[in-house]
């Protein structure tokens, strides 16, 4: 959770906006940002990534943390990402990779994925510059996958 409040930090000009679909995350969300809501600098719903309220091109810079695991439908959810996104912005994917134990704790369903799983998905929907970014040493099993929407 402390990553909107760092994206928040990396782009003092802008909104940064975010969506869950469970409303105890969103509570707690709400709770811990609650001086950049008032700022007017932050703005958390209750949505789903597969189905996003803002318009298109509506965005910058898109990012998911820890959430491709729940996802029953990895390459809508991208392209709905991808959609408001504006031409030449970035979406940043980060998770931890199939390395872990196996994950008893979701009763919805749970799914690893290793980040070329991860890239792939991302140049489905069309995205272009993929990059993946793993620091094992620092973050064991952590993985960023970044890519771009082209400019047309
Ligand atoms: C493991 S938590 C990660 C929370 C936070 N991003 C972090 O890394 O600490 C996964 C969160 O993703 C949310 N989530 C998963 N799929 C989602 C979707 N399609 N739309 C909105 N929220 C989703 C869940 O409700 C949950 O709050």
């Amino acid at each position: 959770m402390r990553l909107l409040a760092r994206m928040a930090e990396s782009a003092p000009r802008g909104v940064v906006c975010g969506v869950d679909y469970s409303k105890d995350m969103l509570l707690e969300a709400r709770r811990l940002n609650r001086e950049l809501i008032a700022q007017n600098r932050m703005e958390l719903r209750l949505g789903d990534l597969a189905r996003l309220d803002y318009p298109d091109a509506s965005f910058n810079t898109g990012c998911t943390a820890n959430t491709v695991y729940y996802w029953p439908a990895p390459l809508s959810n991208v392209r709905e990402m991808a959609r408001v996104l504006r031409p030449g912005g970035t979406l940043v994917v980060a998770f931890r990779t199939t390395a872990l134990a196996p994950y008893r704790h979701a009763p919805l369903g749970f799914r690893w994925y290793s980040a070329a799983q991860v890239a792939a998905v991302l140049a489905e929907a069309g995205l272009i510059e993929i990059e993946r970014r793993q620091r094992p040493l620092v973050l064991p099993r952590c993985c960023v996958v970044i890519a771009k929407k082209a400019v047309a």
